[in-house]
């Protein structure tokens, strides 16, 4: 049956693990993998901005074989005269696996349902899963094993990365917790969905409005702009409500001495985050940036092994 991964959970804990075992094999010797030689395509399609994603899906399409086709959806008939799912038809013939980078979850979904291809997730308003498989290669190979570590999140809760990251490390079995002001709290059922891979996992996932509770101890830091993509009309309201939330040396003093800090870049430098934090010495981005790379390659590897 194929695969598609369109949020966190579509992974097991064991397929999880797998596919960041892969990762890290990978990224030690980058083209030993050729699954899509021939070359076979992969059409990546973008209804929104993007450099990572664009250049690590490219170079990793590329590194495996095949042949990465970047479509934008502003010039194809999917921005408003196609469906989802007719386009899936059309492209399912051709190609070896679809990526598409959009708006609302529902439509990959409608895409993965019309297409015996793999659908990959790569973004969404509500999830960022291969940002998540990245950051998780990237605390791994900092701090070895990812099980009982405690992560928090800091920002936006309802975002795809808040939310994408209550999914992802309760599969690893993390503790996670999500610091969030009230109105921007992530959706309830995927907290329950959280807790419910943490109660399997041994890990747990938790909700906090206070910056310094939800920070006191923990292993890793992470945040996110305050302002996704497609909410920029809401910029002035939102950089007052996040005011507390900014990740500067005063709140990372209350994380351990050591704690990493990740950020899916882009960055904005002076709003979630301060320039001494994010370009210091326990920040990470850059591996995180580059282990997208790694990572989606060995999603592909697994996802193309399961068809
Ligand atoms: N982190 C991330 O997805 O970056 P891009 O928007 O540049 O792809
Ligand atoms: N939450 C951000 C992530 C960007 C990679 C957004 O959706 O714009």
């Amino acid at each position: 049956m194929t695969r598609h991964f369109l949020r966190d959970d579509d992974l097991s804990p064991a397929e999880q693990a797998e596919i960041l075992d892969l990762a890290a094999e990978l990224k030690r010797d980058r083209f030993q993998a050729k699954p899509l030689a021939g070359p076979q395509t992969v059409a990546v399609i973008f209804d929104k901005s993007s450099t990572r994603t664009r250049v690590s899906f490219a170079v990793g399409i590329a590194d495996l074989g095949g042949s990465p086709l970047i479509i934008s959806t502003a010039n194809s008939q999917l921005s408003g005269k196609e469906t989802a799912s007719d386009t899936a038809r059309v492209l399912e013939r051709q190609v070896a696996a679809i990526v598409w980078r959009t708006y609302a979850q529902t439509g990959l979904e409608e895409m993965a349902l019309g297409t015996t291809v793999p659908v990959v997730n790569a973004l969404s308003d509500e999830f960022h899963p291969c940002q998540l498989l990245a950051d998780l290669l990237t605390i791994r190979e900092h701090r070895g094993e990812l099980a009982g570590l405690t992560v928090t999140f800091l920002g936006d809760g309802a975002s795809n990365m808040g939310q994408s990251y209550l999914l992802a490390c309760a599969t690893a079995g993390m503790h996670v917790r999500i610091a969030a002001p009230a109105e921007y709290a992530p959706d309830a059922q995927v907290v329950l969905d959280a807790q419910a891979i943490a109660a399997r996992t041994g890990g747990s996932a938790s909700v906090f409005t206070d910056p310094v509770e939800a920070v006191a101890g923990v292993d890793i830091v992470v945040t996110d702009t305050w302002v996704s993509m497609g909410k920029e009309d809401e910029k002035a309201a939102r950089v007052k409500t996040f005011g507390g939330y900014q990740v500067d040396a005063a709140l990372m003093a209350h994380a351990k001495g050591d704690a990493l800090f990740l950020h899916c870049l882009p960055a904005d430098r002076g709003y979630e985050v301060s320039a001494d934090v994010i370009d210091g010495p326990q920040s990470v981005i850059w591996d995180e940036a580059e282990n997208r790379l790694h990572a989606q390659k060995a999603l592909l590897v697994w996802l193309l092994r399961q068809q």
